[in-house]
């Protein structure tokens, strides 16, 4: 049976080890929190999994390391290093990481060929998006060995070109999290609404089609050129920034809204999961594996 260490058993780790797991790999879970035994007992029952807060141990026989631990460099440097000395060198060391480049997590590391970025949307165990991202060191082999493995698991890897901070779509992301932030900050609209207009519109269209598809079709027979020089060209209005210092307000809104803690967090993951599994079959997607248990 094939090893894979997951480091992190945070909301990005556990999902990838039921993804691991459900796909027959023994999984070795690593984190230094105290109630890890808890998790892996509640939240990965039925899987193989062991779970220890020894990183170089569970790294120790790896087959492929997927890192989902805390979004900073310097955290991500240290447990770096201690995987480049704990696992053979064939073994592919990813990171979940959401912006970080590549060459910075690397820099410094003498298994610089390996590292390269294996970036879910989460949840890792339904979203079929693996970004996968080299930095200038990666090896090909290393790319080859990750694309190999998201697709064995049901994935669809994406490798970039070059590296970039925020990848492809998170760069995105952050354009209309930028503005959704912005037109709650100028009373525009309120939390509740602008997710019910982006799931009656933006959403509802990506899933189906992407930005320049969906720019051939708005242009009619005449395609995007048309779209482009009749109506985009006279989108020409700044469209604003976020208030950086008034991001409380707007997160108190947001907790108004959605509300805050474990069962909140239950009960709106449990309706994304469930909205996202009715949808995959339908748009062409491989079927994830079944849900079970919770996942707080
Ligand atoms: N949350 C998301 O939507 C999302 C999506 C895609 C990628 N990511 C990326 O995945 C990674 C994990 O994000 P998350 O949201 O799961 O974070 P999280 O805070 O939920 O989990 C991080 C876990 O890492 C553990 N940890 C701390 N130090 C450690 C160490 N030395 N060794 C092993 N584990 C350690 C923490 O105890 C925690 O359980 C980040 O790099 C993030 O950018 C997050």
């Amino acid at each position: 049976m094939a090893v894979v260490t997951i480091v992190g058993a945070g909301v990005i780790g556990v999902s990838w080890a039921r993804l691991f797991g459900a796909a027959g790999w023994e999984v070795r879970v690593s984190d230094p929190r105290p109630d890890l035994r808890d998790i892996v007992d509640r939240q990965l029952a039925g899987l193989s999994v062991t779970s220890t807060s020894d990183l170089a141990a569970a790294a120790s026989g790896a087959d492929f390391v997927q890192e989902a631990g805390p979004e900073r460099v310097s955290v991500k440097e240290k447990m770096f290093a201690t995987l480049a000395a704990n696992t053979r060198d064939d073994v592919v060391l990813a990171s979940s990481s959401s912006s970080l480049l590549p060459s910075v997590i690397a820099q410094g590391n003498p298994a610089a060929d390996r590292i390269v970025i294996g970036h879910p949307f989460n949840p890792p165990e339904l979203m079929p998006l693996v970004e996968v991202v080299p930095g200038p060191q990666t090896s090909a082999r290393t790319v080859d060995r990750a694309t190999e493995v998201y697709r064995a698991l049901g994935k669809t890897p994406i490798r970039l070109k070059k590296e970039i901070p925020g990848f492809v779509g998170n760069r995105l992301q952050k354009v209309v999290d930028d503005q959704a932030t912005y037109l709650v900050q100028q009373g525009v609209i309120d939390v509740k609404d602008l997710d019910d207009l982006v799931r009656a519109s933006l959403g509802l269209r990506w899933a189906t089609i992407g930005p320049f598809e969906s720019g051939v079709l708005g242009g009619g027979p005449e395609g995007m050129r048309h779209l482009v020089e009749h109506v985009a060209s006279q989108m020409t209005f700044e469209i604003g920034e976020p208030d950086a210092a008034g991001m409380n307000d707007v997160l108190d809104k947001v907790e108004q809204t959605y509300g805050t803690g474990e069962a909140a967090y239950e009960r709106l993951a449990g309706l994304r999961d469930e909205r996202t599994r009715a949808v995959l079959k339908p748009l062409g997607w491989p079927e994830p594996p079944e849900a079970d248990g919770p996942r707080d």
